[in-house]
């Protein structure tokens, strides 16, 4: 009998490129499921944008061209292994800067074929909801809040392909609103760090800033009306200490904001699985994307998921920003399960994890900036 893509241990090259960073990842996914991140190499492109407080898709899509040959060679050269030592090739094919994840995308397709290797399309929100698995054993179904720059949302995560969606942003995403914020306050792209850094001398008490979207009962997020109100208050701001004390009552209006929902929503699928009715057998939250390296969002998160008897996992810093170890994961478990792609496979800038519910509840009007999906 001959083995199925079960059986065999899984050794993938994750390459991601979908908005300012160029990385390549290999992971090897046993049959058992074991994780080894055999290596991750990621080249920020932070300086190229800095200087004009956000990223450039232009620059950014030339930036990729310009080293992802390099990026994947020493991405295989750390992991001490040739192409031949690999199972499959996995791409981010959305959502994302649409330019920069054709640059990942047709540098894959053109490995698989040159290599006879199978292609593995991955979603990048899919990518961020396997990275707790990178460095902790979390096993399927769990409650996710994926909090990034470009996304905010609650997801069902029932495994590999079957996320439901409880609950997202309805104008910008947590990662965004930090960074406009940080940019009001005059700090350095990217804010979000900046802002920590600074909210760590702040009192969040001197302020006050609205409560968002409080009359509803839903698991939705909005952050434009803290945005504004941050904004005209960094106005008037003469010192320092004052800057501090901002980016403290920021910080933790929108902590508060993502501990609310997801509380709601861990009520909810409590109630939805029920059975599983304690951390220790098997209610489970994981918090990921870019916001999640956030010290006081996670305490926040973590207090929120022990008070409701879930057990709390955030991927390590390293992780929770964008990476192509999660991208390798992600396109591991789906070879293991038999799945992969053509090689004409599409780059994709918007692409929703859960279809049917993006299609029910459009919470994005295309081309407007903000969530991607
Ligand atoms: O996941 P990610 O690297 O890219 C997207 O897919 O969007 O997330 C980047 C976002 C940025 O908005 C950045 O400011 C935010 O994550 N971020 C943080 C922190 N570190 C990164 N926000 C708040 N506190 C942080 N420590
Ligand atoms: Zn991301």
């Amino acid at each position: 009998m001959t083995p199925s893509a079960h059986d065999v241990p899984q050794v993938v090259l994750g390459l991601e490129t979908s908005c300012d960073e160029t990385a390549a990842a290999v992971v090897r996914l046993s049959p058992d499921g074991a994780v080894e991140v055999m290596s991750s190499v990621i080249a920020s492109q932070i300086a190229a944008h800095a200087p004009f407080g956000g990223v450039v898709p232009e620059i950014a899509a030339r930036a990729h061209v310009e080293c992802i040959d390099a990026i994947a060679a020493r991405a295989l050269a750390d992991a001490g292994m040739g192409f031949e030592g690999l199972t499959g090739v996995a791409a981010t094919a959305g959502p994302g800067l649409v330019g920069g994840v054709m640059v990942g995308l047709s540098f894959g397709k053109a490995i698989a074929l040159a290599r006879g290797l199978p292609l593995v399309a991955v979603n990048h929100l899919e990518g961020h909801a396997v990275s707790a698995r990178l460095a902790a054993e979390v096993g399927y179904p769990f409650l996710l809040l994926l909090v990034s720059g470009g996304h905010c949302q609650l997801l069902d995560v029932g495994g590999i392909g079957a996320c439901r969606r409880l609950g997202s942003t309805i104008d910008d995403a947590a990662g965004e609103a930090f960074d406009k914020i940080a940019k009001t306050l005059g700090l350095p792209y990217p804010g979000g760090p900046a802002l920590e850094a600074l909210a760590q001398t702040g009192d969040p008490g001197k302020f006050t800033l609205p409560r968002m979207l409080l009359g509803r009962k839903d698991c939705d997020f909005s952050f434009s009306g803290l945005k504004t109100a941050a904004a005209r208050l960094a106005e008037g701001l003469t010192t320092d200490t004052e800057r501090a004390d901002l980016a403290a009552t920021v910080q933790a209006a929108i902590a508060t904001q993502l501990a609310e929902r997801s509380d709601r929503a861990m009520a909810a699928y409590a109630a939805e699985h029920e059975g599983p009715k304690t951390a220790q057998d098997g209610l489970r939250f994981v918090v990921a994307g870019g916001v999640a390296a956030n010290r006081a969002v996670r305490a926040r998160l973590q207090a929120v998921a022990e008070a409701r008897g879930f057990s709390f996992t955030a991927p390590p810093l390293a992780y929770c920003t964008d990476n192509a170890a999660m991208i390798a994961l992600a396109g591991a478990e789906r070879l293991a399960l038999g799945i992969s792609d053509p090689l004409d496979a599409a780059a994709r800038p918007r692409w929703p994890l859960d279809a049917a519910a993006a299609n029910a509840n459009p919470t994005h009007v295309p081309g407007r900036k903000g969530a991607k999906a």
